[in-house]
């Protein structure tokens, strides 16, 4: 009874919560550098901003998100009509996939990149084709020349997970100028609060300009990862035709509050950057110490590789209550993706990797 390629599919693997390691190793204290949320928690005004929508939680929330999205607009300087809001950007990838499909349509993106692209392509009934990094970055020719007449959307996240690399302004520019007008490019910015390079990409002009939309995410610097808000930025008809696809209500009345409340605790958000540009580059340090090589990071999540099986370090790891990410998902068997933390669970996270590969 199963469609052939759902049979086919292998399920998204989330980092392991820190409940079930404590549960099934016994362990008390388990730190998770696995799934790239913010080090500090959540932002205070937004924890404040929560206990004051409790009572609110027995009527459906606004299904256009009308005052974050107001909010929103004026931050972003685009009309609140480029805006739609979904349960966790995840939900944004599979509203646009349900609303551009038709038969024999297909996804192109890379093959070490957030695996939901290939996940939720496939299961909308894509044909997902992916091209290789180019030293572990999105190869933006390579994507170019993979170009199909059958190709509807590409998927290119910037900065891309797991590798922490980005393409800057001038490639992508460039880029876009050779891509068919009839293809959606979708950048996925989950981490670009993190990236402060002077030549990251802006793209919120070019929206209504070039066929293009931009994915953010409440999830990461804005530390709401539990309760599941992202937003797309896209050109007015689009986002119409995707307000058609959206489930009524996809976003809970919290993550609206609290993702108001987070958007403008700017306090937060330089906290949480001065932590990460100290951290990473007291990692990089200790990294290179110890002989693992890395590639630096334009997000709060480092890849790594190790002179072993990184299924063992991970282990290992766990049995320390340290939860890292291990690559073999990708084929990367040397590999892992280890998230920035505070000191004192870098410090941990250190001391653990040091016994396992002693
Ligand atoms: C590149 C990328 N896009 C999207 C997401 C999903 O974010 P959300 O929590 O908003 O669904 C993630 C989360 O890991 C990610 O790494």
């Amino acid at each position: 009874m199963i469609r052939k390629d759902i049979n086919n599919i292998e399920a998204y693997k989330p980092g392991k919560p820190i409940q079930e390691v404590e549960r099934e190793l016994g362990l008390k204290n388990v730190i998770k550098l696995a799934s790239n949320e913010n080090a500090l928690g959540p932002s205070l005004l937004a924890l404040k901003a929560i206990k004051k929508g409790l009572e609110g939680i027995f009527r459906y929330p606004e299904g256009t998100c009308f005052y974050l999205k107001k909010k929103l607009a004026r931050c972003l300087k685009v009309s609140e009509s480029n805006l739609i809001f979904g349960n966790g950007s995840d939900e944004l990838l599979d509203i646009i996939l349900k609303t551009l499909w038709e038969p024999g349509a297909e996804v192109l993106t890379s093959d070490i990149t957030f695996v939901e692209y290939k996940i939720c392509g496939t299961i909308n009934g894509f044909v997902v084709n992916c091209v290789p990094l180019k030293d572990f970055k999105f190869d933006l020719a390579a994507i170019k020349d993979a170009i199909t007449p059958k190709t509807k959307v590409l998927f290119i996240a910037n900065p891309n997970n797991p590798t922490g690399t980005y393409v800057n302004q001038r490639e992508v520019i460039d880029f876009l100028a050779s891509v068919p007008e009839n293809i959606l490019v979708v950048f996925d910015e989950a981490y670009i609060e993190y990236a402060e390079a002077k030549d990251f990409p802006d793209l919120v002009p070019l929206i209504g300009k070039k066929n293009i939309a931009i994915l953010r995410t409440f999830s990461k610097i804005y530390g709401l990862a539990g309760l599941r808000i992202g937003y797309m930025i896209a050109e007015k008809s689009f986002v119409e035709c995707a307000e058609r696809v959206r489930q009524p209500f996809n976003v809970n009345s919290l993550a609206q509050i609290a993702a108001e409340a987070a958007l403008g605790d700017k306090a937060y958000v330089r906290k949480t950057l001065k932590l990460m540009r100290q951290e990473k580059k007291f990692l990089y340090r200790t990294f290179a110490s110890l002989g693992i090589w890395f590639k630096e990071s334009a997000t709060n999540f480092i890849f790594v590789r190790m002179d072993t099986d990184t299924r063992k370090v991970f282990g290992q790891l766990l049995s320390k209550g340290v939860i890292i990410r291990e690559m073999s998902q990708y084929g990367l068997n040397n590999y892992a993706r280890i998230t920035v933390g505070t000191r004192k669970e870098n410090l941990r996270l250190i001391k653990a990797l040091k016994e396992a590969t002693e």
